[in-house]
């Protein structure tokens, strides 16, 4: 005989947290009530009802429930770390820190809690307390990819350099799959001078995934042995739609100068009122040539590999028309010149620049200016140009020179100047102004 089901629509707690996390609050909280009517001490169906209570902004009655949970299981790691992020939320620091911390005396190392007090203490400027509680983690998780990254960049900031880079390549050897995480770490090895560990890392990404162009051209730039003429176009489009939506706050911090300094040799070596006509910005990115140049204009022109840098562009409303093609080939098929062609930071993309120098004559009325920065290959090394750990090439003046004597353009000027500063080096640059006889 078959037994009768008395509970057939009885919710569990596990319903009721599925419901909560797929959103539907209604639903959720009226199974944490129907919990708590049948079990009125229900610590999980308490806790969960509170973090519910706390998504819908009632805090006052979201930490009256998690409360009542901790009263009755004071161990509960999960339930203080959330009444944590409510005191965070509702502005008591001082309570959430106790609540994270205390989570940790009872689960050393849980990394919710330790990422959680870590960005507490650093919000408060105390980052030398967060380097302590990562370390205490670390001690009882020594293994956590996430802890070890978070802390790896912490010692980073704090100019730990070696301490840093150990810890990061360490987190590498605990996480999967490869992304931008893997080149940032692999770029700080290679300008720390550990070339061997960032070659070992960029080689095991590109066996990986040997077409991926990102760890394709890393990897090139680091072995050496093969020195491509540029990269390829999927590469610039990889690096560049990543950068895009946070290319100027980093700029900023990098102290970016490239577009002032265009402008600056523009006005040197121009017209004494300093028009520019009608100007084209080669591998325009976001636009920030449009902002220092666009009083000068006439008509601005854009050209980017990158789609994500060219709809930022296309926001700042400084240029007529924004194409979406390689420089190149673009300056090929151009139909009536150009007056002025500026570039900054986007030839170093190129380690032969003859091309570009071909095409840009091509595309400039007689007359006409062409402006652009390189980075500068220090003198006493060999060769017309170097691809750099960075996956960018530095130039060597001299053959700059020849290249502009060979394509057809006369120099003007070949000025020096700081570009950026990159893992808090300058980056000494060429700031090249040639003219279209
Ligand atoms: C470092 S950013 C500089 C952007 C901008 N000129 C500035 O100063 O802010 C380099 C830009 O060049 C673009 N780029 C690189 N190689 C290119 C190519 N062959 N054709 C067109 N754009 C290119 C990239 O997509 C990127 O937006």
């Amino acid at each position: 005989m078959k037994r009768k089901k008395t509970r057939k629509n009885a919710p569990s707690i596990h319903s009721a947290i599925a419901l909560h996390r797929q959103g539907d609050l209604d639903a959720a909280e009226r199974c944490y009530h129907a919990l708590l009517a049948a079990n009125p001490n229900d610590p999980d169906a308490l806790h969960f009802l509170g973090v519910l209570l706390h998504a819908r902004g009632d805090d006052e009655a979201a930490l009256a429930s998690i409360d009542r949970s901790l009263a009755l299981v004071p161990g509960y790691v999960d339930a203080r770390i959330n009444r944590g992020v409510i005191f965070e939320a509702t502005g008591r620091p001082g309570d959430a820190e106790r609540d994270y911390r205390k989570a940790l005396e009872l689960d050393p190392g849980h990394p919710t809690a330790t990422g959680k007090l870590c960005r507490l203490l650093r919000a408060g400027d105390e980052a030398e307390a967060a380097l302590e509680v990562y370390q205490a983690a670390l001690a009882a998780r020594p293994n956590d990819p996430g802890m070890l990254l978070d802390s790896g960049w912490l010692l980073w900031e704090l100019g730990q350099n070696e301490r840093a880079l150990d810890t990061l390549q360490r987190a590498l050897e605990f996480r999967d799959g490869f992304d931008a995480t893997y080149q940032r770490i692999g770029a700080l090895l290679s300008a720390a001078g550990r070339h061997e560990a960032a070659l070992a890392l960029f080689r095991k990404w590109y066996e990986a995934e040997p077409d991926n162009p990102v760890a394709k051209h890393k990897f090139l730039a680091l072995e050496g042995s093969e020195t491509p003429d540029r990269p390829a176009e999927d590469y610039i489009v990889e690096v560049f739609d990543r950068f895009a939506a946070n290319f100027e706050d980093k700029l900023e911090r990098l102290r970016y100068q490239a577009p002032a300094l265009v402008r600056d040799a523009l006005l040197r070596n121009g017209r004494p009122d300093h028009r520019l006509g009608r100007v084209c910005d080669l591998g325009c990115g976001t636009g920030l040539c449009g902002e220092v140049l666009h009083e000068l204009v006439d008509a601005l022109d854009g050209v980017d590999l990158s789609p994500k840098m060219l709809a930022v562009a296309e926001r700042r409303g400084r240029y007529a028309r924004l194409v979406a093609d390689d420089l190149v080939r673009f300056l090929q098929q151009v139909e009536t010149p150009y007056d002025t062609l500026v570039s900054a930071d986007t030839l170093l993309y190129f380690g032969d620049i003859r091309p570009v120098l071909q095409a840009a004559l091509g595309a400039t009325a007689g007359g006409g200016l062409f402006v652009f920065t390189l980075e500068k290959l220090e003198g006493d090394e060999d060769g017309p140009y170097r691809l750099l750990s960075s996956g960018r090439y530095a130039h060597a003046r001299e053959h700059v020179e020849e290249l502009l004597a060979a394509t057809g353009w006369t120099l003007v000027e070949m000025a020096e100047d700081m570009l950026r500063v990159e893992m808090r080096q300058p980056v000494e640059g060429l700031i090249v102004t040639a003219r279209k006889p």
